[in-house]
């Protein structure tokens, strides 16, 4: 794929509405786009990014009408949440709150809370607003390295990866938005950045995230959703044998079982063609839905662990330990 560097929003926005993935300029790094409403479109985003896990993504809306249709706004802290957005947004402050149904779980990476913000470089604006889609978007490097600030700078992380870079000039900010949380009418820092601790406390009583307890701080608690029924990993359903008392679920990939073998007490194929773009983007759904029937047990189908098969089963092993 040739990657163009380019200043034309209508194109960044046809490419979005397509499922396609375009990185955009923010007000504090250059994020890697797509539609967050498009779960397949979301799987690409790991892809290129050859992430080896799934990492919850922040939301980027396209207005703050769509606040309440990406976030459930809890009474007790509404006040603040309305507060901070009416303060800080459009700017780099990302709150995290408990998700509405919409999300897919591919963005949040199974959890009950999404990351939302509302950007305020005027080009991202545009092209979010003319798409009036909610765009998922991390910084536009590859795993392991540092966010880009420039057009260019992406160019060298994803050349060949994606369609478009939309050329802004170098970032305002050049780190990446400050990550909060509001609980009990308290605001929990999970990741400091351009508004600061001082501006925020002037709103609410900080607390210390390693005092919270359950908060899930990037790069600090695992921040997945963790199935509560047991999960092993098997390289073939077929050769799975038949159970008397026990309620198995087999977790698949591919269409190696398209009649499903007598062993299991419901199946779920991540992707009848054996699509690991397909298979991420359904992953975190069908392990709930198999989490949700009471089982005895999870069997989960290894995946090649090339591509986006790799950030598959490292979640599966995780699964698998506990
Ligand atoms: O400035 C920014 O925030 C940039 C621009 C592009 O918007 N984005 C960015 O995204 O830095 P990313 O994916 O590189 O970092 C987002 C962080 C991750 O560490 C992730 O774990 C955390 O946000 N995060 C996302 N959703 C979360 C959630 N529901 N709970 C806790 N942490 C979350
Ligand atoms: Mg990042």
């Amino acid at each position: 794929m040739k990657t163009v560097i380019s200043t034309d929003r209508v194109a960044a926005v046809e490419l979005l509405r397509k499922g396609d993935l375009v990185a955009l300029p923010t007000e504090t790094v250059y994020g890697l786009a797509a539609n967050a409403l498009n779960p397949i479109a979301v799987a690409k985003i790991f892809e290129a990014k050859e992430r080896p896990r799934f990492d919850p993504l922040i939301v980027h809306l396209p207005n703050r009408d769509w606040l309440r249709r990406i976030a459930e706004l809890p009474a007790g802290d509404r006040q603040l949440i309305l507060k901070l957005a009416d303060k800080f947004w459009p700017g780099p402050v990302t709150m995290v709150l408990p998700k509405c149904e919409l999300v897919p779980d591919i963005v949040t990476a199974g959890l009950d809370t999404v990351a939302v913000r509302l950007s305020a470089h005027p080009v991202f604006a545009e092209i979010v607003g003319e798409l009036d889609e909610p765009l998922a978007a991390p910084s536009a490097n590859r795993f392991g390295r540092v966010s880009p600030t420039t057009a260019r700078h992406v160019l060298d992380e994803l050349d060949g990866r994606i369609p478009l870079i939309v050329d802004a000039g170098p970032t305002e900010h050049g780190i990446e938005s400050t990550i909060v949380t509001i609980r009990d009418s308290k605001i929990a820092i999970l990741r400091r950045g351009p508004i600061t601790h001082e501006q925020l406390s002037e709103f609410a009583n900080i607390v210390s995230v390693t005092l919270t307890q359950r908060i899930s701080a990037p790069g600090q608690l695992p921040s997945h959703y963790m199935p509560t029924t047991p999960l092993r990993l098997i390289d073939s359903a077929e050769a799975f044998p038949s159970q008397t008392n026990r309620r198995v679920g087999l977790l698949g990939c591919g269409g190696a079982f398209r009649s499903p073998p007598q062993a299991f007490a419901t199946v779920r194929n991540l992707s009848d063609r054996g699509d690991l773009r397909e298979a991420a983007a359904n992953l975190f759904r069908y392990l709930r839905e198999l989490d949700a029937l009471g089982l005895d047990l999870i069997v989960a189908e290894r995946v090649p662990s090339r591509e986006l098969g790799a950030a598959i089963m490292d979640r599966l092993e995780r699964a698998s330990h506990r």
